[in-house]
């Protein structure tokens, strides 16, 4: 039996230039390189510059994916755009990288499940290509959450970055195992009751403003290695395969010691772990392709090479992909 799979084309990411350290930090909020190292693994992230926007990271992500995929703009009709931080509430900022990357064709959206997003966009990327709505998609996590950070809570404000990452999907036949190439499967979740322990203080409707992060750590903290694991799991369950089978495991970079825990429970080994948070910090959906294109570009990851990739965040959302190179 033939089924129809999304295969990875291309990889491209972008980080804003101006990298921001934790010592620099220390002078503006009281902490200290020491806190912020032992408790996250972070030690820099960068910073947007001014007039810099979202949809000006995801182009420059977008242009470069498109490049390694060997393709144009005009080979996309689908774009999906995963961010928490849009340049305006609306028109969604898919539709200003659409008029960047000088597309008037196609169909393009965002996804907004912070920093499940990009998880959550390529699963929806997914969907819409093996369905056949779209022949090629370029899926986008982009976020400029210093934004939007309280930069007088240290709680919150040393933790977060800036920037993108971009994908480019093709649907192809497959034999529908698990040597086929391309996303295999995916799992995705949330759960409302959780939303007020990560969340955004204002918003168009309730404030008319466009407010500040509020995270209760601890709590996130408590309910993240569980949910990781368990969607994780699923996705092993749901394609028959194992820890053992894997040869990446690319994790949303949000703390070390979440992504160390997880692993472990997972019987993950650590050689097989992709991390980029120590000089990125937390980018929410532009974690994951940062990952992605960082190791495609080192040659970590190689054609046939088994990826699980998994996020948790804000709502709280979560989900786990598992895909073949
Ligand atoms: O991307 C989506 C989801 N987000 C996450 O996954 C974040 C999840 N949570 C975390 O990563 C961790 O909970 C944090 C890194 C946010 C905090 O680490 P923690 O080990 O849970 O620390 P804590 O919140 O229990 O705070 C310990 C102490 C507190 O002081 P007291 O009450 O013990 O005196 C904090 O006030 O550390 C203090 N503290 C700081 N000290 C120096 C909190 N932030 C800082 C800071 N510098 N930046």
């Amino acid at each position: 039996m033939t089924i129809k799979r999304s295969i990875v084309l291309g990889t491209g990411s972008y980080l804003p230039q101006r990298r921001l350290t934790n010592a620099e930090l220390a002078e503006m909020v009281d902490t200290s390189d020491e806190w912020i190292v032992q408790r996250t693994g972070i030690r820099a992230r960068h910073i947007a510059a001014e007039g810099e926007f979202t949809s000006d990271l995801a182009v420059k992500a977008a242009t470069r994916a498109l490049e390694a995929a060997g393709l144009t703009a005009q080979d996309i009709d689908l774009i999906i755009l995963a961010t928490a931080t849009p340049d305006n509430t609306f028109p969604a900022s898919a539709v200003t990288v659409q008029q960047k990357l000088g597309l008037t064709s196609g169909f393009a959206f965002d996804v907004h499940a912070v920093c499940s997003g990009f998880v959550y966009a390529i699963s929806t990327a997914d969907a819409y290509l093996r369905c056949g709505m779209a022949k090629r998609a370029l899926v986008i996590g982009a976020e400029t959450f210093s934004r939007i950070l309280d930069w007088t809570d240290r709680t919150t404000c040393v933790l977060f970055g800036d920037g993108a990452g971009a994908m480019v999907l093709e649907a192809v036949e497959a034999e529908g195992t698990t040597a086929d190439r391309g996303i295999l499967t995916s799992h995705l979740r949330s759960d409302g009751n959780h939303r007020d322990k990560l969340y955004v203080d204002g918003g168009p409707s309730s404030t008319q403003t466009v407010g500040h992060l509020r995270m209760q750590g601890k709590e996130v903290f408590r309910h993240a290695v569980s949910m990781i694991t368990d969607v994780v799991e699923d996705a092993f369950s749901a394609t028959g395969t194992d820890a053992d089978a894997l040869d990446w495991f690319i994790p949303h970079q949000a703390n070390r010691r979440i992504i160390d825990a997880s692993a472990k429970k997972l019987g993950i080994d650590p050689a097989k772990i992709v991390i980029t948070l120590e000089d990125q910090g937390n980018t929410s959906a532009a974690s994951i392709p940062l990952a992605v294109d960082a190791a495609v570009r080192d040659g970590r990851i190689k054609r046939g090479d088994l990826i699980m990739l998994e996020a948790m965040g804000g709502g709280f959302t979560w989900g786990a992909s598992l895909l073949r190179w």
